[in-house]
């Protein structure tokens, strides 16, 4: 079922540097997900505390309630998930949705032995093939049937074994995928070129604490012994702060406060984008576990962005921080090296008196500073669609935004967290 259609409408400060105050942080999506599909591994019932009340986690919990676990809330972003029963099959409607369902593909083949899914849906930034999953799992000695709208993976009753595997590309999800299948594969799986992201460590540290042995995690090598299903009792995940979510604000705030703390963030985790706002003239105040932005008086220097796995510039920061280019004096080239389909929301920013040029799915130069003037726009993505809001915020005029359940997908409670620190915005059901 379809969320009906709801919009942002947001007042824009019209380059005014008002925003005031602190914003405290979810935990995060991408440490989460594949979090929650470990819970598959488990015989035993797992707890989740500070997990961000948003749309990918709800349609996650829909998906494993499909498969016949039990999802119980506790206290506000707690819940406990236990697993048992033997379906296989991924609903495919909540799979269109949400591309991090392919996180289940792997726990429940390694558990149940089969797994039927349909390619994964979610975030329209490039084609996003799924080659490293199949052809991986066939090197697990999985076999893997192709029909026109989904995919059957078996294990033929002898379960993973555990390979030496080699990424041609390093995929963060591909790699949470094979330390879940490594887990409880026969034998010690080997991952090279891994993603280093840290929601990659934090998985692996979880389940490190319940009896797995991974080594490796946030380095291009990870071993994994293959220990089996997890049978410790009482394991909790305390999900990690959102490194985007405080990314994003931190771009806000370089953009428009007075005075901006952002709490409850990990800044060891946002070196790259620090380091791309300080050269451009803002100063942040790093603190342990916050933030201090103000935006700068004088209009900053544009600088060059080239999205890179990490430790280097996220890709998911890559559209607000297009926003902020737009601010800054000069020309900026920004190079997006991980998606071939992540800069064409530039044309709405464009639409609205940016001066930004795309020379092909890849490169764009942004020439600044210019005077967004505002829009109604449909967001294409989660990071577009917060890219949008902050455009929204600085330009002049009211702006709408459409496809609030991209953002709602990624972001907790958005309008609140605004509101709290000056801005003037509003959601409308339509
Ligand atoms: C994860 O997606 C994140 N999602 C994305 O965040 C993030 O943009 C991306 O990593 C890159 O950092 C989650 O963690 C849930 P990849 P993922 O596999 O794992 C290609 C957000 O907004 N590839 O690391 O799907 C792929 O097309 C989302 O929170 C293959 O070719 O990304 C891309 O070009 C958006 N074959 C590159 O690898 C494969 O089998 C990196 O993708 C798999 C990936």
């Amino acid at each position: 079922m379809m969320e009906k259609e709801q919009m942002l409408k947001i007042k824009g400060l019209g380059g005014k540097k008002t925003l005031s105050g602190s914003v405290t942080i979810s935990g995060s999506k991408n440490a989460v997900l594949p979090a929650i599909a470990s819970a598959l591994l488990f015989k035993n019932p797992v707890r989740y505390t500070n997990v961000p009340d948003i749309e990918d986690v709800h349609r996650s919990f829909e998906l494993l309630e499909a498969l016949g676990c039990s999802v119980s809330p506790s206290k506000r972003h707690s819940v406990t998930i236990t697993c048992s029963g033997n379906k296989t099959r991924l609903t495919e409607e909540i799979s269109k949705r949400m591309r991090a369902s392919i996180l289940f593909v792997a726990p429940l083949l390694a558990t149940r032995g089969e797994v039927t899914f349909p390619h994964p849906g979610g975030c329209v930034i490039g084609e996003r093939p799924i080659d490293i999953f199949i052809d991986n799992f066939k090197k697990m000695g999985a076999t893997c049937k192709e029909s026109k709208h989904s995919y059957t993976l078996k294990t033929g009753g002898s379960g993973l074994k555990g390979a030496e595997l080699f990424f041609r590309i390093q995929s963060v999800t591909g790699t949470s995928a094979f330390i879940m299948a490594g887990v409880v594969a026969k034998g010690e799986t080997v991952i090279r070129n891994a993603a280093m992201e840290p929601e990659i460590i934090h998985l692996a540290d979880f389940l490190n604490t319940v009896g797995a042995k991974i080594t490796g995690a946030g380095t291009p090598t990870i071993r994994i012994r293959g220990t089996g299903m997890v049978r410790k009792n009482g394991a909790t995940y305390v999900t990690p702060p959102d490194r985007l979510e405080a990314g994003s604000f931190l771009i806000l705030g370089a953009l428009a406060a007075k005075s901006l703390k952002i709490e409850k963030c990990n800044p060891e985790e946002l070196h790259s984008l620090i380091e791309r706002l300080e050269l451009s003239g803002v100063s942040v105040k790093i603190g342990k576990h916050d933030l201090l932005v103000s935006a700068p008086k004088k209009t900053c220097k544009a600088v060059d962005i080239k999205t890179h796995e990490y430790p280097g510039f996220p890709t998911d920061l890559q559209a607000p921080m297009v926003v902020f280019l737009t601010a800054c004096k000069g020309e900026a080239k920004v190079f997006e090296t991980i998606f071939e389909g992540r800069l064409s929301y530039t044309e709405d920013l464009v639409r609205m008196g940016a001066n930004i040029n795309l020379w092909n799915q890849r490169e764009a130069t942004v020439v600044g500073p210019s005077t967004l003037r505002a829009r109604e726009l449909w967001g294409p993505d989660i990071r577009a669609g917060l890219a949008y809001v902050i455009a929204g915020i600085i330009a002049k005029g009211e702006s709408t935004i459409h496809n609030v359940y991209y953002i709602d997908r990624g972001y907790e409670n958005i309008e609140e967290k605004l509101q709290n620190i000056g801005v003037v915005i509003d959601r409308i059901k339509a």
